[in-house]
């Protein structure tokens, strides 16, 4: 970009660079340029003073980077788009002289363009009479969608003052869109380029203007959203729009919405209840009832955008409803932060009900009939307020004064009419936005905070923490930072948005870790995730895109970098962001300083290592949607070779890291290779929830392999050990890991895999078990053994064994288990064999075989040789070191102990497993051993007494039914039928919560 076209769109002047740059005119000779020249090149009056002003502070700027985007680079981003076009300029050309034509058109865009400029749009284009404007690039604006609309209201203001040679006036349409689009490729070479904007945004805004009757704007459903009850809207219905698959809804826009406060209008229509703030609330109470006797008090409320300012100020107006007291509020406006006393003149208009048909005659009456005590003893306050509010002031006494003076008395004049208010009852007075207020209006505070002292006052402030109230210092001033709210909060908050619609404890969280106790991204993102059943889990809304992109915006060169960190992740190493961009060094670290002094990342040490996080997870998830799909591939495959090459160990201990780099990068081998290693590495610490979804993620990225077969072996080898480790997170009778055992047998049996189909017909062989198919199951086995003697695979024969006795156990066949569990415990060789247990069902043969066994040697009152073979398994499953074998093992010993009678050897084995499998997760062993401990303790022994003292009645209710469904499992496990069992256990699962919470207390 050269250096005109950068300074001209840092100062919202774009429009104009292809003017100067045909007329050979760059910055150093800008500010040469004339009034008269500058009409020429057809600069508005507003545009041509706003251009001296801002060359005049050219000097003084800091040498900061740019606050445009980098040219040409292109983005993704979120734009609203402005589409402006003259009525019935076709015919106008059959019947007007072209060359008066020429000056008219020129005269319409000059117009069109100025408006736009004024509210920071970017007039991309003219096309003859049509114009083309863009709000949120190059540059981001918080309130994109707004300015647009404000835009288009002047255009049509504007255009009107023009008058056509029959007498009657220039209209205009206007069509207005939001949308995610590509921006910023360069098109066009020499005085012709442009910037391009690629999408359906700037088509929907061409065909709604097209749609659009003369003087009206048109707005889409996406900027409808964004504006709030800012502006009052009509909705048109749907559409039926060329290029459009389905009916699109239209809105009208019909004005601006009266207003007092942003906050009010742009939250119209969401009454939640305050959380939290308890601290804060109290602290400017205290302040009213300080001011309410007569010590008047100024509180300046600071934080970040969307922490919860104006809803503070708001719960404040609430406290105080039920008082009486005289309210002032003023709202500052980011347009309008030149404008001198600005939110002043807003609040004057309102409170004396000016509208905007009166006549001047009519305005100073309302004036007069406003302040009425004020007029009659102030002979100059009536021309100062007439002045203020720029009404004509005829037939009013003429005012003396310096313009310096008259300042001066205007704001003395203010200030005593505030401070007065107080003399009738208590008044409350709120600057909203200070960091957007005019210098002036500051200085009516400061005056106002330095009078206030023993007035029935409290000023109420706020502002954003780049503001410096200059009257900190005062005695009656208070300073009060909002910082972020508790998660405990916001989970309320969250609650409170999502109202009916139950979101699951996972969504909750994932919201809470996203939006870092920000109450705005937290409604924001809640609503997102309702309005979309959960499918927007990891977008950015569209209400927050332009606010964050905005604040990205303003970063200049440090943007790139705060991109780049983004591919690398929420948190980074400084080392891996070093290895990953281009240019490290000193550019690095001046950008990196950048970015912590503009609250983008926040530096921190891991240990000795130096690094850094996102301030905001939303802002890194900005960052990131901002880039090219292109770039964020190039981008993830260099983080995952600066891994993989330079940091070895953490590819070793987080193959995920790469895994998702590799996945993004557009890499599925690399990355299918990393997750195989991430999910065994899971596994291998009984880890089997992220195993779950290491294995699926694996399955997801090996779709993307290009060869059939690669591809085939690859979701076979997720698939079968995916099956395993569902069945361990989510339950033996889990149709989820059926399914994969399905999917498994059918890919193992096309591709000729004889082991693979071995593991997959044994995963669907313990469905059938689990689900009690005692009969299938038997036959099943019964195929595994054949299978395997036939492969000839030693560890493939002890697993097909295994699940013969382990039916046997199941159909209460004694001998059979005995038989077949004998020929394992023969067979097992902890060395070979200690690792079949992750790969099979979850747990160890060896340590099965000597459980089963000794749990049918006490069926058959073989005691002795039953506790003998039990201490050995259990030896077994400690030496395994595998939380979920020694689980099976204790429950197991438990029920052993059941039979026996021996309750409190029940209890106390039941309870290790239950405290193992809280641990680590396995669900269903804290199932089933909960019931054996509830068993135990139901009747007799001290522990049910502790429980009746503590739960009473509920809980003797609860552990009968417990004291069936376990009485009933046992008749099963003995091999009898037990028709009260599905009963029993129907009760429970009724009652889930409640039993568990009980059961837990009781432990
Ligand atoms: N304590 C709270 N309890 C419930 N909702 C809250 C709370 N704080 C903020 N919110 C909600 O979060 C959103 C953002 O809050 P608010 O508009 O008050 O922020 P702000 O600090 O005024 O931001 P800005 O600087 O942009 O004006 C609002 O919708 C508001 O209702
Ligand atoms: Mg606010």
């Amino acid at each position: 970009m050269s250096e005109l076209r950068d300074w001209l769109s840092r100062h919202g002047f774009e429009q104009y660079a292809e003017i100067f740059e045909a007329n050979d005119i760059d910055l150093d000779i800008l500010p040469e340029l004339s009034e008269r020249d500058l009409e020429q090149l057809g600069v508005s009056m507003g545009n041509r003073r706003r251009l001296h002003k801002a060359l005049a502070e050219r000097d003084t700027e800091p040498a900061g980077p740019s606050a445009v985007n980098a040219p040409g680079e292109a983005e993704r981003r979120q734009v609203t788009v402005l589409f402006c076009d003259m009525v019935g300029s076709t015919a106008l050309s059959g019947t007007v002289d072209p060359e008066l034509l020429g000056a008219l058109i020129r005269r319409y865009q000059d117009a069109v363009a100025g408006a736009i400029g004024r509210f920071g749009g970017f007039v991309a284009k003219f096309m003859g009479d049509g114009v083309l404007a863009y709000f949120g690039f190059p540059r981001a604006f918080e309130d994109a969608a707004e300015r647009a609309v404000s835009a288009a209201i002047n255009v049509l203001a504007e255009v009107a003052g023009i008058e056509l040679p029959d007498g009657t006036r220039v209209q205009a349409r206007v069509g207005i869109a939001t949308g995610l689009v590509v921006v910023g490729e360069i098109a066009g070479s020499g005085a012709a380029q442009e910037r391009t904007i690629v999408g359906e945004t700037p088509n929907l805004a061409a065909r709604l203007q097209a749609l659009a009757a003369p003087d009206t704007i048109l707005v889409s459903d996406a900027t409808q959203n964004l504006l709030g009850g800012l502006f009052e809207l009509e909705s048109l219905g749907e559409h039926e729009l060329k290029g459009f698959a389905r009916p699109v809804p239209v809105w009208r826009v019909v004005g601006e919405a009266v207003v007092e406060s942003r906050f009010a209008a742009s939250r119209a229509g969401r009454d939640l209840p305050m959380v939290g703030r308890a601290h804060e609330m109290g602290l400017m109470l205290d302040r009213w009832h300080l001011a309410r006797g007569g010590e008047g008090q100024i509180v300046t409320v600071i934080g970040e955008a969307g922490i919860g300012k104006s809803r503070a100020i708001e719960a404040l107006r609430a406290a105080l409803a039920d008082e009486p007291h005289a309210r002032i509020h003023l709202q500052g406006s980011p347009y309008y932060s030149d404008s001198a006393l600005f939110p002043v003149i807003k609040h004057l208009s309102r409170a004396a009900h000016i509208a905007a048909a009166d006549s001047a005659a009519e305005r100073i009456e309302k004036l007069r009939a406003a302040f009425p005590r004020r007029v009659a003893s102030d002979a100059a306050a009536l021309p100062l307020l007439a002045e203020l509010l720029s009404i004509p002031a005829d037939g009013l006494a003429p005012l003396s004064l310096m313009p310096a003076q008259r300042k001066a008395a205007t704001i003395a004049l203010l200030v005593d009419e505030i401070v007065r208010l107080g003399d009738t009852e208590p008044a409350l007075l709120v600057l909203e936005d200070a960091h957007w207020v005019d210098a002036t209006t500051l200085e009516l505070m400061t005056q106002l905070a330095d009078s206030i002292g023993s007035a029935r006052l409290l000023a109420v402030v706020t502002a954003r923490p780049d503001f410096t109230a200059p009257w900190q210092t005062r005695p009656h001033s208070t300073l009060l930072t909002l910082s972020r709210l508790g998660r405990a909060d916001c989970a309320r908050l969250v609650a409170g948005v999502a109202a009916s619609q139950d979101l699951t404890a996972e969504t909750v969280a994932a919201i809470l870790d996203k939006t870092d106790g920000i109450p705005l991204f937290a409604e924001e993102l809640t609503r997102n995730m309702v309005e979309s059943a959960g499918e927007a889990a990891a977008t950015v809304p569209a209400t927050l895109k332009d606010s964050l992109m905005a604040r990205l915006d303003r970063l200049g060169a440090a943007r790139e970098v705060a991109q780049i960190a983004a591919v690398v992740g929420r948190q980074f190493p400084f080392a891996i962001l070093d290895a990953v961009v281009p240019r490290g060094g000193s550019a690095l670290e001046a950008a990196l300083t950048h970015l912590v002094a503009a609250g983008i990342l926040l530096p921190e040490g891991r240990g000795l290592e130096r690094g850094f996080s996102f301030k905001h997870a939303l802002l890194r998830d900005a960052a990131y949607d901002s880039l090219l799909l292109t770039r964020r591939r190039e981008w993830h495959e260099r983080t995952a070779r600066a891994v993989e090459q330079r940091f070895p160990e953490l590819a070793a201990s987080e193959p995920e890291v790469l895994a998702y780099h590799f996945a993004e990068a557009g890499q599925p081998a690399q990355a299918c290779d990393y997750r195989m290693r991430a999910g065994d590495r899971a596994v291998g610490r009984s880890a089997y929830q992220e195993a779950v979804a290491h294995f699926s993620a694996g399955l997801k990225s090996a779709e993307a392999l290009p060869d059939a077969v690669d591809r085939a072996r690859r979701q076979l080898g997720f698939l079968l050990k995916l099956g395993p480790a569902l069945m361990v997170a989510r339950g033996l009778q889990s149709a989820e890991a059926e399914d994969a055992n399905r999917r498994a047998a059918e890919l193992a049996e096309a591709i000729h895999d004889r082991p693979a189909t071995f593991r997959a017909k044994w995963g669907l062989w313990l469905n059938a078990n689990v689900r009690r198919k005692t009969s299938l199951a038997r036959d099943r086995a019964s195929e595994l053994v054949a299978l395997a003697q036939s492969s000839g695979d030693g560890d493939l024969l002890l697993e097909a064994y295994h699940c013969q006795w382990s039916t046997a156990f199941f159909r209460g066949d004694v001998a059979a288990t005995l038989d077949n569990s004998r020929i394992g415990i023969e067979t097992y060789d902890m060395k070979r064999h200690g690792h079949l247990g992750p790969a099979f069902g979850g747990h160890d043969p060896g340590v099965c075989a000597d459980v089963c066994a000794a749990v049918a040697l006490r069926m058959s009152g073989e005691s002795e040789q039953a506790a003998k073979t039990i201490a050995r398994g259990l030896a077994l499953a400690e030496a395994l070191d595998h939380p979920n074998t020694l689980a099976h093992a204790l429950h197991n010993f438990s029920i052993s102990h059941q039979i026996a009678g021996d309750r409190d050897g029940a209890f106390a084995a039941g309870s290790r497993a239950v405290a193992l499998a809280q641990k680590f997760g396995l669900v269903p062993w804290r199932a089933g051993s909960l019931l054996l401990t509830a068993w135990a303790g139901a009747v007799g022994a001290g522990i049910a007494d502790a429980a009746r003292a503590e739960r009473g009645s509920q809980f003797l209710e609860m552990s009968q039914r417990l004291v069936g469904s376990a009485q009933a499992q046992l008749e099963v496990t003995k091999g009898r039928s037990c028709p009260h069992l599905g009963h029993a256990q129907a009760q429970l699962s009724r009652q889930p919560q409640r039993l568990v919470s009980m059961l837990a207390a009781l432990l």
